[in-house]
């Protein structure tokens, strides 16, 4: 498994007092010295966090991969289509919502997320498809001609210690390994922490993980280098 380090949350501390401190930019630096294989940013619909000029300067100046995470609406196409970034990552999104709740529904768009993928596909760009660990889901991502899809471990995550875990867990590899059988690759995350993450070694052939709000929240006290480390070395 390998590392994708989502730095969100460098912008939303930057984002505090406005200004230029803490850097996005050297923050995906140090991640990927520190063993990061991708760098995922959401280029919210309210910029929120990150904003187009960090998109933009990330993609120039980042040695590893850039995977926006973004809506399926006309402007993050556009602008998907100018910046071609190594792959994109598609997400619901509320405006009201704190984070991502829930994975995105392509079942119940199907003729929409097919016309939306190929544009990104035909541009060369590798396309995820966010998704709760639902068959339904899995079907109409391959359907759709994604490559990959990212589970979304937040309901395993929440219920990480509990009753519910076992549940939770039986069902990112029931669909980990279904998704598989149909030949997409897939990633996971949303809510992994130093300690749920563990149990990510359990699903046979996950490919990457897609980890932020943690290596943040631990940077503050450990520094970022370290806080990438610790990850990578969990999760290789
Ligand atoms: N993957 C996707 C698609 C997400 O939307 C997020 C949150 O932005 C993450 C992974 C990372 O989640 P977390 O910040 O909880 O690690």
């Amino acid at each position: 498994m390998i590392l994708g380090v989502n730095i969100d949350h460098v912008a939303t501390l930057r984002n505090a007092r406005g200004g230029v401190e803490p850097s996005v930019l050297d923050a995906a630096r140090i991640c990927e010295k520190c063993g990061a294989s991708s760098i995922t940013t959401h280029l919210r619909e309210d910029r929120r966090h990150i904003k187009d000029e960090d998109v933009d300067a990330i993609s120039k100046f980042i040695k590893t991969d850039l995977n926006l995470e973004m809506a399926v609406t006309d402007e993050m196409l556009d602008i998907a289509l100018k910046l071609k970034p190594h792959s994109v990552c598609l997400v619901p999104e509320k405006r009201q919502e704190v984070t991502t709740e829930g994975g995105l529904d392509v079942a119940g768009q199907q003729d929409k997320m097919n016309e939306f993928v190929g544009k990104l596909v035909n541009a060369g760009i590798i396309v995820s498809m966010f998704i709760d660990p639902d068959k339904k889901q899995v079907e109409a991502s391959k359907k759709c001609g994604a490559q990959f899809i990212e589970m979304h471990t937040g309901s395993y995550a929440n219920a990480f210690g509990t009753d519910k875990e076992e549940e939770e867990f039986l069902k990112l590899k029931t669909a980990a390994k279904y998704a598989q059988e149909l030949g997409l690759k897939v990633n996971a995350g949303h809510g992994l922490n130093y300690t749920n993450v563990k149990r990510m070694h359990e699903i046979e052939g996950l490919y990457e993980l897609n980890i932020g709000h943690s290596i943040i929240s631990r940077a503050i006290f450990v520094g970022l280098e370290q806080a990438v480390i610790e990850m990578r070395d969990l999760i290789k």
